[in-house]
């Protein structure tokens, strides 16, 4: 970075899947690594920022000079994220949080007597629309991930949920997206959108701050 322009600003990242439990020994979650979001949270921090990361489950070390709170549902993801969020300048949400939860988890581990198990799920919270909606949000980035019509649902996501910035990565291709080194963004915001073509996450993490802190800029809140 060309100046720690970060520095004196709080950074929070969330990162890796959550994990909805069905029963002791079972849950629901998805292929995210955290890879993404980890590699957010270093480009912030090279760029001077105090930097917390929200994580959910992954097989990642956790990254030196910054805040790592690990969690584990979509609900402490929320409680994490809620409790830090009053001194946040910045907040990006890379985490794939899991969309549905059992609505009656089990206590005890299911027995397979049955040779079908119905399961009814519920919708978790939705934590980036809870910190965009709150009175003073923090400069707030959400991340979409499409199989199908990517920019077309990520710039209705942006609108819908009033985000300041939207960063669009297709999941149907192999060897970008979910679970993989390399990634591909669209970063799109109210009256433009800009293309970051497939490269390594650590590189692409550092293009995006780029663009992130241009934009915190020009909103007047640098
Ligand atoms: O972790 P990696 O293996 O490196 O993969 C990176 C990634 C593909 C997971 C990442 O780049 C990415 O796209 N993250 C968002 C995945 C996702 O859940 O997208 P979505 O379109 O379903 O959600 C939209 C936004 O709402 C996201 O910012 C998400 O964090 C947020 N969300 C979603 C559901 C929910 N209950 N609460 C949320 O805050």
């Amino acid at each position: 970075f060309r100046a720690k322009f970060l520095s004196g600003y709080q950074v929070l990242v969330t990162a890796g899947p959550t994990r909805e439990e069905i029963d002791p020994v079972r849950f629901i979650s998805n292929r995210s690594s955290g890879r993404m979001g980890y590699a957010i949270a270093q480009a912030a921090q090279a760029a001077g920022a105090q930097v917390t990361l929200i994580s959910g489950p992954v097989a990642l070390s956790p990254l030196t000079g910054v805040q790592l709170v690990s969690v584990y549902s979509a609900q402490e993801m929320l409680a994490a994220v809620m409790t830090q969020v009053a001194t946040v300048d910045i907040f990006i949400a890379t985490a794939a949080v899991a969309d549905y939860r059992p609505s009656q988890p089990l206590g005890h581990k299911f027995k397979k007597h049955e040779a079908h198990w119905q399961i009814t799920l519920e919708r978790t919270p939705d934590i980036l629309a809870t910190v965009a909606s709150l009175p003073h949000p923090p400069f707030t980035v959400g991340f979409a991930a499409e199989t199908d019509n990517l920019i077309e649902y990520a710039r209705a996501k942006l609108q819908l949920k009033k985000l300041d910035m939207i960063v669009a990565n297709p999941v149907g291709i192999a060897g970008i997206g979910f679970d993989s080194e390399e990634n591909e963004l669209s970063i799109l915001w109210a009256e433009d959108s800009i293309e970051l073509p497939r490269a390594a996450k650590t590189e692409l993490a550092k293009q995006l701050l780029e663009v992130i802190i241009q934009r915190y800029q020009k909103s007047g809140r640098l």
